[in-house]
């Protein structure tokens, strides 16, 4: 028994001592084989876009913005150019509430970016009003209490001027809309507050002069 565990212990030591061996070339290769790779490069910062420099034709007055070129028209409106009437609700297409004339097309600020419409002529609410008299949709807005929280009621205001446009680019008949046209017409506008038959109400009392 004794010989039998020191063969067996010199067994162990032979492997022990031929296993380090072998771990100990292992490393020295390993160390070989590294230093001929080059050191992995590092790793560069992420350019952001330049700023550029946009002209926009707001309410007819010409507003530079030197911004990224991903800035929204939403934003250069209220953010960069003291036009805050214009109002950011969902800021991703579906409310209504940020809608402005560009060309006199009716758009989604918050879709649109500013480098997009440079010198087109731009309408937000803060241009409807003429020598500090009211839009008479804006004056029809408040007669028919077509508002509650007041937070859709610009982009309510300029959908409906825009919509007017529509309906005389048609040559439709200056006489109100149908009721189901109107609520078609103006779906892109949604008001938390439910106040829509008194904004129908106001768009209808002003249709004729808008
Ligand atoms: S903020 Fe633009 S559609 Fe809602
Ligand atoms: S009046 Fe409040 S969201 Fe329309």
């Amino acid at each position: 028994m004794a010989a039998g565990r020191s063969a067996s212990f010199t067994m162990s030591r032979r492997q022990f001592v031929v296993s380090s061996l072998v771990v100990a070339f292992a490393a020295a290769f390993a160390d070989a084989c590294g230093s001929t790779h080059a050191p992995a490069p590092a790793l560069e910062p992420v350019a952001t876009p330049d700023e550029i420099e946009m002209s926009l034709t707001i309410n007819g007055t010409k507003r530079t913005v030197r911004a990224d070129a991903r800035l929204t028209l939403l934003d250069a409106l209220r953010e960069r150019l003291s036009l805050p009437g214009t109002k950011k609700g969902c800021d991703q297409g579906q409310c209504g509430a940020c809608t402005v004339l560009v060309d006199g097309r009716r758009v989604n600020a918050c879709l649109t970016l500013a480098v997009m419409v440079q010198d087109v002529p731009i309408i937000t609410i803060e241009g409807l009003s003429k020598d500090g008299s009211q839009h008479p949709l804006q004056a029809a807005f408040i007669a028919e209490d077509g508002f509650q929280c007041g937070y859709c009621t610009s982009g309510q205001i300029i959908s409906a001027v825009g919509l007017r446009r529509e309906c005389r680019a048609r040559k439709m008949s200056d006489a109100p809309l149908a009721d189901d046209e109107l609520r078609e017409g103006m779906s892109g506008n949604l008001c938390r507050c439910g106040a829509y038959p008194n904004i129908r109400a106001a768009i209808n009392r002003a249709w004729k002069e808008t």
